[in-house]
């Protein structure tokens, strides 16, 4: 059986030669100039188009055509090459190619790990498996590289892996030879897709890493740069394609209440100092007898988010409001459960920011209950609040020009929004609390709403001591 390792460029870098032996690598990101290179060298970085070839193969090609002196060149580029992440590693055995090791970053130099015969591996529980345009890809947030499986027997040892094996018990599998599984092993090791088991201790992770978990790691290397080779920002890739969704979201109701207006004028003048509210500012999760107000609620809506102007950014509609938003997006939109309020009947409203009111949605009915009965579950007392806020994403707002980044943005910005919920709050006198879980499904069965467009994404509650 003979086993080999073909190298080849990653399928977004193309040679361009011509007659003039011009010869330039191209990717989005590179554009590198080798028109200098002697023939033999030119001919084997074009070979690493496509398929690739063996490093053997490749030396073959230089020695044939300018002799063995340009060897060390050769071997100098693809050590570059490989450095900055431009190539792939197919391992091969019986000339079948079994999987390609792809790097998504320009990294730190890397080895091909060993794998000792007697010792079990199995899959790193960060591994993960999902398809890319015709590949079935396997990649994990730990590593820096990416698995793409060319062969069946590959499925079913990744299969196998679930439990700790050793190589020989991975032959038990039809056609995997002790060859196959060593080689498959080792491409899965240096990928980090794999844990070795230590038989001299029950934990194969560190603490540190323990108390990842694997949405969390995943979320968190993806949405930031580094470990990935994805576009970071804003990319508008749907521009052209599908319109962006408007600054402001559509009336959703024609049952409107119009709501008090503050005199920011008077406010400037007479609020509490900000020190005194950022230093008295708490969460207060118990509300009172007395019910907030619908004087109270429109002054606090009209401080907290109402829309102050709507203007265009190129490509699309952007607007103002009291908080920061990354892009002038302003995605989130805010709901009130009303379970108790001075002048507002008891239901489900949309506030609509731009003219400060609310449009009812639902009287009250069980979804109401149920929606702040799971708050004050989570508020962890005994009441019910007297009006739980849930604030909404309208996700594509974000999606449409962002790339990557789009849902942690939206996370930003309801810790944002949070923060000037609580000073103003504080500033009313009134009894505000921040909440870490919510149930979007609930919100969506309740609202009618599509899942997919706009879902729930933070929860805060507010009332009357
Ligand atoms: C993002 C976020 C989520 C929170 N989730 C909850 C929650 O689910 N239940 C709760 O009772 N308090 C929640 N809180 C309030 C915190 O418990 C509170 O801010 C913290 O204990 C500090 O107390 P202080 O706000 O009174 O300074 C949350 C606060 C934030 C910022």
């Amino acid at each position: 059986m003979s086993q080999s390792i073909l190298l080849s460029f990653q399928a977004n870098i193309s040679v361009h030669q011509d007659l003039e032996a011009s010869f330039i690598l191209h990717s989005s990101n590179l554009k590198l100039d080798l028109s200098h290179l002697s023939a033999g060298l030119k001919k084997a970085i074009a070979t690493l188009q496509g398929e690739g070839a063996t490093d053997e193969e490749l030396a073959n090609l230089v020695t044939q055509i300018d002799g063995s002196p340009n060897l060390p060149q050769l071997y100098y580029y693809l050590q570059q090459f490989i450095r900055y992440g431009l190539i792939c590693h197919t391992i091969r055995v019986d000339r079948e190619s079994l999987a390609t090791l792809v790097p998504i970053t320009t990294s730190s130099p890397w080895e091909w790990a060993e794998i000792e015969p007697d010792k079990k591996y199995k899959l790193s529980r960060f591994a993960y498996c999902h398809r890319e345009g015709r590949q079935m890809i396997w990649e994990s947030p730990l590593s820096q590289m990416i698995v793409s499986l060319k062969d069946w027997r590959c499925t079913a040892i990744m299969h196998q892996l679930v439990q700790a094996k050793t190589c020989n018990a991975l032959t038990k599998i039809p056609n995997v030879s002790k060859q196959i599984a060593q080689a498959f092993l080792s491409l899965l090791k240096t990928a980090q897709l794999l844990e070795e088991i230590d038989n001299n201790s029950a934990e194969s992770e560190t603490d540190t890493l323990a108390q990842w978990e694997f949405h969390d790691l995943l979320f968190h290397s993806r949405s930031r740069s580094g470990r990935h080779s994805h576009t970071v920002g804003k990319s508008y890739r749907f521009l052209g394609k599908i319109k962006p969704l408007p600054a402001i979201k559509p009336q959703v109701s024609s049952n409107v209440i119009s709501l008090y207006k503050p005199d920011l004028e008077k406010l400037k003048q007479e609020d509490l100092p900000f020190t005194l509210i950022l230093e008295s500012r708490k969460s207060l999760r118990v509300h009172g007898d007395r019910p907030i107000s619908q004087r109270e609620v429109g002054e606090f809506l009209y401080r907290v988010a109402r829309l102050r102007k709507v203007f265009f950014r190129p490509y699309m509609e952007c607007s103002t409001r009291p908080y920061p938003s990354g892009g002038a997006s302003y995605e989130l939109e805010l709901y009130l459960a009303i379970n108790i309020c001075k002048g507002i009947f008891p239901g489900i409203y949309h506030y609509c920011p731009q003219n400060h009111l609310l449009e009812q949605i639902s009287p009250q009915n069980d979804y109401l209950k149920a929606l702040l009965i799971n708050a004050q579950k989570n508020n962890g007392e005994d009441c019910l609040p007297q009006v739980l806020i849930i604030i909404t994403a309208r996700f594509a707002r974000v999606s449409w020009a962002y790339e990557s980044i789009a849902y942690s943005l939206i996370l930003k910005h309801v810790g944002v929004l949070y923060q000037t919920m609580y000073l103003v709050a504080t500033a009313m006198n009134l009894a505000p609390c921040a909440l870490g879980t919510g149930n979007p499904n609930l919100f969506a069965t309740a609202t009618g709403i599509d899942y997919y467009a706009e879902s729930s994404v933070g929860e805060f509650i507010l009332g009357k001591q």
